[in-house]
C-alpha cells in the first residue's frame, strides 16, 4: 500500500485551507493508498535532517500544500517525490519568476521593480508609466486572493503605490481593460486541463472568488489547453490553477498557482479535482 504524506502549513485557519488536504486524503484512500496529513513544521527542529530522512523513508511521496520554500528543498535532498516539486512551487509563488520562466508565451507586458533596501530611497520607475499607460496594474510578487494586486489610475497613484511597496518585491503590468472583472481559471493536472470556470466580479477589476467573484463552468479553448501544457512543462508542475485574462488578441497568462484551491471549482463544475489529482499522484509513483 502506498503511503502518502500531505504536508500542510502549521498555521492553517481558513475552512478552505483545511478542506483541501482532507479532500485529497479522502481520494487517495479511495484509491487504496494511506494518506497522513502532517503539519509542515519539521524544519524548525534541531534534528531537521533526521526528520526529513525519516519522512522520506516512511512515505512514498508527499503532497506539498504549503508554500514554505525551504522544507521542500530539504525533503527532495532526501529523495522524497513532492507534488508539486520544490522548483515548481518557487517559480509559481513569485509572480516575477513565473513571468521570466514563461517568457515568449502570451502575457501582459510587465516590468519588475528593482530591488530596493533603503527606506529613504525614491523608487525608480523608469519608463513604466509612459510604456504601459494608465491605468496600470501593480502587483506584489508574493500574494494571493487578489489582496496584493492594485490599480494605479495615474502617475500620482503609481508613485504612491511604489513608495508604499518599495521595500517588497513587486511588478508593474499592462492593464487588460477588456478583461476587467473577468478571467478564466483553469485547473491542470499532469499538463491536462481538468476543470475550468469563468470568474466575474462586480465593481472590482479583480475576479478572485475570495473577493466576491462568481464562478461559472467554462469550456477552455484549444489555445488555453495548448498554453496550459506549455506552462506545466516549463514550470514542471503536476498540479496548478492558471488564471487567463481575456484580451482582444486572445488568452493571456495572468498567473500560475501551484497551490490553487479547488473547493470553489469543484462546486461550480462538478469535477472531482481531488480525485483526478490523487490518480495522477499514484500513477506517477507506480
Ligand atoms: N494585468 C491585468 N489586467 C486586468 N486584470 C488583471 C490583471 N492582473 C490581474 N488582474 C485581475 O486581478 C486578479 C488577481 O490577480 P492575480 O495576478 O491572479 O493575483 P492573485 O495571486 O492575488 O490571484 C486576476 O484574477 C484578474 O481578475
Ligand atoms: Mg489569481
Amino acid at each position: 500500500m502506498k503511503q502518502i504524506a500531505i504536508l500542510v502549513n502549521p498555521y492553517l485557519t481558513r475552512a478552505e485551507e483545511l478542506y483541501q488536504p482532507q479532500r485529497i486524503g479522502e481520494e487517495l484512500e479511495a484509491l487504496g493508498a494511506k494518506a497522513s496529513i502532517l503539519k509542515n513544521a519539521f524544519s524548525v527542529h534541531a534534528e531537521r535532517e533526521r526528520f526529513a530522512e525519516e519522512l522520506s523513508r516512511r512515505f512514498d511521496a508527499a503532497v506539498y500544500l504549503d508554500k514554505d520554500r525551504y522544507a521542500p528543498r530539504v525533503l527532495e535532498a532526501h529523495g522524497m517525490r513532492l507534488f508539486d516539486r520544490a522548483e515548481a512551487i518557487e517559480l509559481c509563488d513569485d509572480k516575477a519568476l513565473t513571468h521570466i520562466a514563461l517568457e515568449g508565451l502570451p502575457m501582459p507586458r510587465t516590468y519588475f521593480a528593482p530591488l530596493c533596501y533603503k527606506g529613504d530611497a525614491v523608487p525608480a520607475l523608469g519608463e513604466v508609466g509612459e510604456k504601459l499607460g494608465f491605468p496600470l496594474v501593480v502587483k506584489e510578487c508574493f500574494g494571493s486572493f487578489g489582496e496584493q494586486v492594485y490599480l494605479a489610475k495615474d502617475g500620482e497613484e503609481l508613485k504612491a503605490l511604489s513608495e508604499r511597496l518599495k521595500l517588497r518585491p513587486h511588478l508593474y503590468q499592462e492593464f487588460i481593460a477588456e478583461s476587467a472583472g473577468r478571467d478564466v481559471r483553469l485547473i491542470c493536472i499532469g499538463g491536462e486541463a481538468v476543470a475550468c470556470m469563468e470568474r466575474r466580479a462586480e465593481g472590482d477589476f479583480r475576479s478572485n472568488l475570495a473577493r466576491g467573484g462568481k464562478g461559472t463552468p467554462f469550456s477552455p479553448t484549444e489555445e488555453m489547453r495548448r498554453l496550459a501544457r506549455e506552462v506545466c512543462s516549463r514550470l514542471r508542475l503536476d498540479f496548478c490553477g492558471i488564471d487567463f485574462l481575456l484580451s482582444k488578441e486572445g488568452p493571456l497568462i495572468c498567473e500560475v498557482n501551484s497551490n490553487a484551491f479547488f473547493g470553489g471549482i469543484e462546486r461550480e463544475t462538478g469535477v472531482n479535482v481531488a480525485g483526478r489529482y490523487a490518480r495522477h499522484i499514484l500513477s506517477s509513483i507506480e
